[in-house]
């Protein structure tokens, strides 16, 4: 498929300035390393990270580094290109809302834009453990009254919207949490009715309608602006249907700007400025940075973090997360027809014990490949999440659910897999009402760092890149 030639080309001024600054000192206690000035230095090329670095110096004329330990910007973006036909199958971030700036950010690269791409499908259920088929343990309520269920969903939790988005800068401190907030959704779900919006919750926001998780992390990540993408049908896709072409255009829009295969291996912090030692991962070369202002656009786990040196105020924190392990992965198999996508279950009266891992398979449009969204609590390492995936293909074959399209052989091959395990919000009501979304935002310009990404704000790229932009103003105060 032809990449459409749609980036805008500019000279980069700040390449040329960074080039001139090039010099060499010679820190104390170490060999001379080459030194970069910039004004931001941003860590992490996911979704916020890129947006940042290309808003920062495009619209507001900084110096920037943008710091990606991967070979590509993106984060959360897979797109695996099929050998046969050339075509791209996204099997990370599949489509956008419609919210604030996002559009937008598209069009800065001439990147025409479609309604989502769906591909309708048949879902099966299986039995997780025998592979046989399970019939529908609970029929799906119709589709009006999921709708209606959702729409009553919507007018509980606009309200909400100005202490939720696009991020918690106006969240009321612990004593003044709206108590709808912190209730377990279950419950939540029975005070207002809203059971039949289960099947939409699932499909849109990969949620269950009867998690104990309080209120808050549901809405979180499944907010009026999500819903009103759903009602209204709004959310889109680039065209080609490729959504790595957004990050390919920006790697080539920031040029030597950014750093791939990198990552900061030393770094000294004050309200001062900030010193980094970035080493490329492939080569081992070291540069140092010396930044006005870091802005960590990577998730912010105590491991990850490590190497900026956190103080006490910054662990007791990021201790709080909880972790859990994600893969996505792209298998090719001869088992399950086109249009046919599998949902494994474990039936309420099994008697086998829970397997220590629970997937999906969706078809996505390419013929005999399928999408896969793997998840653990364990830390799972990638053999293993593939491992897991290939008996479970083989249990579904024993189990007699499918036979071989066009072979007497069964055959499965996971042809591509990506790691999203991450931290996510597990605090306790106790910690909420303790005051946690005010020590997270306490965070904010501590030693001249600032924060964005979704663990800052709703969990989507539209609205990451619409929280970035309520911090990159702050984050400028005082820089001259
Ligand atoms: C499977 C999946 C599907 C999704 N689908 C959608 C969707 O369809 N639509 C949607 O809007 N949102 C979707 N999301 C959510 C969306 O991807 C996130 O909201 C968004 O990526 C968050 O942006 P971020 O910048 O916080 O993190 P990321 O995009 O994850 O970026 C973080 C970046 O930091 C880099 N990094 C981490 N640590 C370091 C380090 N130490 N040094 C250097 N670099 C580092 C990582 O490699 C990564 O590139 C999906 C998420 C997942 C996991
Ligand atoms: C998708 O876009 C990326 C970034 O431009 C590019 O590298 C990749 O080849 C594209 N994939 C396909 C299948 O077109
Ligand atoms: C899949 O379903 C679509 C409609 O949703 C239909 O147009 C297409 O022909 C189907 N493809 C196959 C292989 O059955
Ligand atoms: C199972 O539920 C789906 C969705 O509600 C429905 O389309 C299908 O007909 C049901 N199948 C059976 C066997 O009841
Ligand atoms: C959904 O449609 C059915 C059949 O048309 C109707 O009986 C039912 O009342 C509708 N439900 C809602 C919530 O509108
Ligand atoms: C849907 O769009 C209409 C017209 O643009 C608008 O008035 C309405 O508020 C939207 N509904 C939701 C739930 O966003
Ligand atoms: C951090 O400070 C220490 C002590 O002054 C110094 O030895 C080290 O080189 C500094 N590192 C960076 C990355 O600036
Ligand atoms: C579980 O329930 C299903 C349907 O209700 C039944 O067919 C199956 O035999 C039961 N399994 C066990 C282990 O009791
Ligand atoms: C997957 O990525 C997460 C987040 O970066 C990391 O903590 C974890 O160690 C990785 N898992 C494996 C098995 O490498
Ligand atoms: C997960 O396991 C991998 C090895 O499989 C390890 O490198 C990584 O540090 C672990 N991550 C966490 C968060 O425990």
């Amino acid at each position: 498929m032809p990449i459409p030639n749609s980036w805008i080309w500019r000279s980069s001024l700040s390449t040329l300035l960074r080039a001139l600054a090039l010099s060499r000192v010679v820190i104390a206690g170490h060999y001379p390393l080459p030194i970069v000035n910039t004004d931001v230095a941003i860590l992490g090329g996911g979704a916020s990270g890129t947006y940042a670095a290309v808003r920062l110096r495009e619209d507001y004329g900084k110096n920037v580094i943008l710091i990606e330990m991967e070979a590509v910007l993106g984060g959360h973006v897979n797109t695996y290109t099929d050998p046969e036909t050339g075509e791209a199958f996204n099997y990370g971030v599949q489509s956008y809302i419609d919210y604030k700036g996002a559009k937008a950010f598209f069009e800065r690269f001439g990147i025409p834009l479609q309604p989502n791409v769906l591909f309708s499908s048949d879902t099966v259920n299986v039995n997780l453990n025998t592979g046989n088929l399970v019939p529908n343990v609970t029929a799906a309520p119709p589709l009006n009254s999921s709708i209606a269920a959702l729409q009553k969903y919507y007018d509980v939790i606009v309200p909400w919207n100005d202490i939720m988005l696009p991020g918690y800068w106006n969240f009321p401190p612990g004593d003044q949490i709206p108590a709808d907030l912190l209730l377990p959704f279950s419950d939540f779900v029975t005070k207002y009715n809203l059971e039949d919006m289960a099947p939409i919750l699932a499909v849109v926001s990969g949620q269950e309608i009867n998690t104990p998780n309080p209120t808050l992390f549901v809405v979180k990540n499944f907010g009026s602006p999500v819903v009103e993408g759903f009602l209204n049908n709004t959310f889109f896709d680039p065209i080609p249907f490729n959504n790595s072409l957004l990050y390919g255009d920006a790697k080539r829009l920031l040029g030597d700007d950014v750093v791939l295969t990198s990552t900061v291996v030393e770094a000294n912090r004050s309200d001062h400025g900030i010193s980094l030692v970035v080493e490329d991962l492939r080569t081992g070369t070291r540069t140092l940075v010396a930044a006005k202002r870091l802005l960590v656009a990577s998730q912010p786990s105590i491991d990850n973090l490590a190497v900026l040196a956190l103080d006490e105020q910054e662990k007791a924190v990021f201790r709080t997360w909880s972790y859990g392990t994600v893969y996505t992965a792209v298998l090719k198999t001869n088992l399950i027809p086109d249009n046919t996508s599998v949902s494994f279950v474990t039936p309420a009266n099994s008697t086998s014990a829970q397997k220590p891992y629970s997937f999906s398979i969706t078809w996505n449009g390419a013929p005999g490949y399928f999408w896969i969204i793997f998840g653990a609590e364990e830390n799972l390492s990638e053999s293993e999440a593939k491992e897991a995936i290939i008996a479970e293909m083989k249990t579904l074959y024993d189990g007699g659910a499918f036979q071989p399209i066009g072979s007497s052989t069964p055959s499965s091959d996971v042809v591509a897999i990506s790691n999203h395990s991450s931290v996510g919000w597990g605090q306790s009501v106790e910690q909420l009402k303790a005051g946690f979304v005010q020590d997270l935002y306490a965070l904010q310009g501590h030693k001249d760092t600032w924060y964005t990404g979704g663990l800052w704000c709703p969990d989507y790229s539209s609205n990451v890149w619409a929280f970035t932009d309520t911090v990159l103003p702050k984050l400028l105060e005082g820089i001259d």
